[in-house]
C-alpha cells in the first residue's frame, strides 16, 4: 500500500502478530479524529535499524517497540528522555525536526495510571511488594517511587538482581530487595506491624509459561490489591492464587497495555486520548478470540 500521504506509526516487533498495539491506537485515532495509519511491523532480527530507517522514508513519524528490539531501540535514539535513562529502556521512539530519533518510555506511567486513575488503588504511604526484577519491574520502579509509597520491597528468584535494583532506585525512596525464598522470613522479622502488603505487583514472566512465582500467603492483608503486570483472556495463575488468598482487588496488566499506549499517543500527536472504553473494547476482543 502507498501511503506516502499520511503519518505513519507502527509497532516493531518480531514476533509482532499478536500485538493488540494496531487496535488499540486505531481506536485512539477514531477518538480524537487523528490522521494516521499504526501497523505492526515484522523485523527481521539484526535488521531493526534498517527496517525503521525505511518504515520513516515512508512517512513514519513514530514507532512502539517490542522483544526483542528494545535494546536497540535504545542504541538508535540519539536522545532519551529521563525515564528512559532511569529505566535503561525505550518503548518509543519519535522522529524530531532534524529526523533524529527520540526514545521515551512509557510503561511506568501506565502502570501507575491503570491502578490509581483506572482502579482508585493509590500508592501513597501504601506497602508495596514488586516480585520479579527483569526489565519489566525496572521500566516500572521510577514511576512507582515518585507516588511516595511508604515502603517498596523486591523480592525475586535470583536475589542479588533484587538487591542491585533497590540500590538502583535507592535515591528515590525507601526501597529493599530479598530473595524469593526469604520472604516469608522477612515478613515474619517484621511481624509486629506486619499487617500484609497493600499492593502486590507480579513483575516476573512466569505467568507466560503458566507458572506461579512460589510466594507465601503472609504477602496478603484484608485489603490487598493484587496486580498482574501481564494479561490475558482469562485470570493468570498468579491472579487465580491472589483471589483464593482472598485479595480485595485482582487485576492484570491490560490496563497498563492501553494506558502506555495512551501516553505514546500522547507523545507524538500531543492529543491524550480517552482510555476507558476502548480497555473495554481490547478485553472484549480478547475474550472473544482466545
Ligand atoms: P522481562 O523483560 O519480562 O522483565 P526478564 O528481564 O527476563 O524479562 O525478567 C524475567 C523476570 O521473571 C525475572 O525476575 C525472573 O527471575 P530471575 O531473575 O530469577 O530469572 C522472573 N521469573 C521468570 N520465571 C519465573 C518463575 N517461574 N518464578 C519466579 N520468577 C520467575
Amino acid at each position: 500500500m502507498q501511503t506516502t500521504d499520511i503519518d505513519r506509526y507502527a509497532v516493531f516487533g518480531n514476533p509482532v502478530k499478536h500485538s493488540k498495539s494496531p487496535q488499540i491506537h486505531s481506536l485512539f485515532a477514531r477518538q480524537t479524529q487523528q490522521s494516521l495509519l499504526y501497523t505492526a511491523e515484522l523485523a527481521e532480527i539484526g535488521q531493526f535499524e534498517a527496517a525503521v530507517k525505511k518504515f520513516i522514508e515512508d512517512n513514519g513519524k513514530g514507532l512502539n517497540v517490542t522483544v526483542p528490539f528494545k535494546q536497540d531501540a535504545w542504541s538508535i535514539a540519539t536522545a532519551h528522555s529521563e525515564r528512559a535513562r532511569r529505566a535503561g529502556a525505550v518503548n518509543t521512539l519519535m522522529l524530531q525536526q532534524d529526523g533524529s530519533l527520540y526514545g521515551d518510555t512509557t510503561d511506568g506511567v501506565g502502570l501507575v495510571r491503570d491502578l490509581m486513575q483506572n482502579h482508585q488503588v493509590q500508592i501513597k504511604d501504601k506497602k508495596i511488594l514488586i516480585v520479579g526484577a527483569g526489565g519489566a519491574v525496572r521500566g516500572v520502579l521510577e514511576a512507582i517511587l515518585e507516588q511516595q509509597p511508604a515502603s517498596l520491597l523486591i523480592t525475586n528468584r535470583t536475589k542479588q538482581k533484587a538487591i542491585q535494583l533497590a540500590e538502583d532506585f535507592s535515591d528515590l525512596g525507601n526501597i529493599t530487595g530479598c530473595g524469593l525464598n526469604e520472604l516469608a522470613d522477612e515478613i515474619n522479622a517484621h511481624v509486629v506491624d506486619h499487617e500484609g502488603f497493600d499492593i502486590i505487583i507480579n513483575g516476573t514472566s512466569a505467568s507466560l509459561k503458566g507458572d506461579l512465582p512460589p510466594l507465601p500467603e503472609s504477602i496478603f492483608g484484608d485489603n490487598s490489591c493484587s496486580y498482574d503486570m501481564m494479561y490475558a483472556a482469562q485470570a493468570t495463575p498468579f491472579m487465580q492464587w491472589s483471589r483464593d488468598m482472598g485479595a480485595t482487588t485482582v487485576l492484570d496488566g491490560l490496563g497498563m497495555l492501553v494506558e502506555q499506549a495512551a501516553e505514546s499517543f500522547y507523545i507524538w500527536r500531543k492529543v491524550r486520548p480517552e482510555t476507558k472504553e476502548v480497555i473495554e473494547t481490547i478485553r472484549e476482543l480478547l475474550i472473544k478470540n482466545r
